[in-house]
């Protein structure tokens, strides 16, 4: 069943159902760069996306500014809140600047955060020696699935070329998702360009193609992305299924060009929504952005 006609069932099982539908926060680039002030910031927006009781959060990357052991730790720390929802974290290309030494036994490479990124977890490179960076050390593997019988998400990692072997993963695991369930993929980078942003090399998914191929088959409905800095939604229509492409601005750090905030990502009859969510504007609560399209 294409993404359309599955996420309409989606929609309509979970209003007829009772079922509440699943709202999904999407955080990026945070960027920590170990300053006070950044983490003072960091810490706000994160009190903020949890206000809105999300059933899960996804961070598309670029946790820590370069990452360091010392960005990493402080990174998590700030993450310990979101401890009891499940989050979903990928690597962007700043968390993998820095190695671990080589021949660093792998199990001590998995550490205590990995409990609270989920609770129906598996890698999807089963067999395959963890990732050599630093990033391992704190947030396991950098392909992973979070499965619940209301949502499936998955998330791979896009600093090389996402192997076939990966590909194949993710589609089974969409393939095999309930009925209803929402489907979300979460990556680094982004599969298309956006307006505002020259591009530089690496800037886009390397094999986005079969990335793409990957969401339209198997009925994605969000495929969620970081590394432009910058809100945008998109949609990619293809033989009567359509995937939506949440592009996340920056989490805490804004500019004269650019908002920071993140997108609320929500099952409503009919479809999923997507609205970016201002954190940098003088409101005593979150201030909606525009509300992007849902279908
Ligand atoms: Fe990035």
């Amino acid at each position: 069943m294409g993404s359309r006609a599955r996420s309409e069932a989606a929609g309509s099982d979970a209003a007829s159902s009772g079922r509440v539908p699943v709202r999904i926060a999407h955080i990026s680039d945070l960027h920590h760069d170990g300053s006070p002030t950044r983490r003072a910031a960091i810490a706000e927006a994160l009190s903020e996306v949890l206000r809105v009781e999300p059933d899960a959060v996804v961070v598309s990357g670029d946790l820590t500014d370069d990452g360091s052991r010392d960005c990493f730790a402080e990174v998590t720390e700030l993450l310990a809140p979101l401890e009891g929802t499940p989050t979903i974290v990928v690597p962007g290309n700043r968390d993998v600047r820095q190695c671990l030494p080589e021949g660093r036994p792998a199990g001590q490479l998995r550490r205590a955060v990995r409990s609270m990124r989920e609770v129906d977890a598996h890698d999807l490179v089963v067999g395959d020696a963890p990732s050599p960076l630093e990033f391992a050390r704190w947030f396991g593997a950098a392909n992973l699935v979070h499965r619940t019988d209301r949502l499936v998400v998955v998330g791979i990692d896009t600093n090389r070329s996402v192997p076939r072997r990966v590909l194949a993963s993710a589609r089974e695991a969409f393939l095999a998702a309930p009925a209803g369930a929402m489907r979300v993929l979460v990556q680094h980078h982004p599969l298309l360009p956006v307006p505002d942003k020259k591009l530089a090399g690496g800037d886009i998914t390397r094999n986005a193609g079969d990335l793409i191929e990957l969401a339209v088959e198997a009925g994605v409905d969000v495929i969620c992305s970081g590394h432009h800095h910058r809100s945008h939604v998109a949609s990619i229509h293809w033989e009567g299924t359509h995937v939506q492409l949440s592009m996340a601005p920056m989490l805490a750090v804004s500019s004269d060009r650019k908002h920071r905030g993140y997108h609320l990502i929500e099952q409503v009859p009919g479809g999923t929504r997507i609205q970016a969510i201002r954190t940098d504007l003088p409101a005593p609560a979150p201030a909606a952005g525009p509300s992007h399209a849902v279908r």
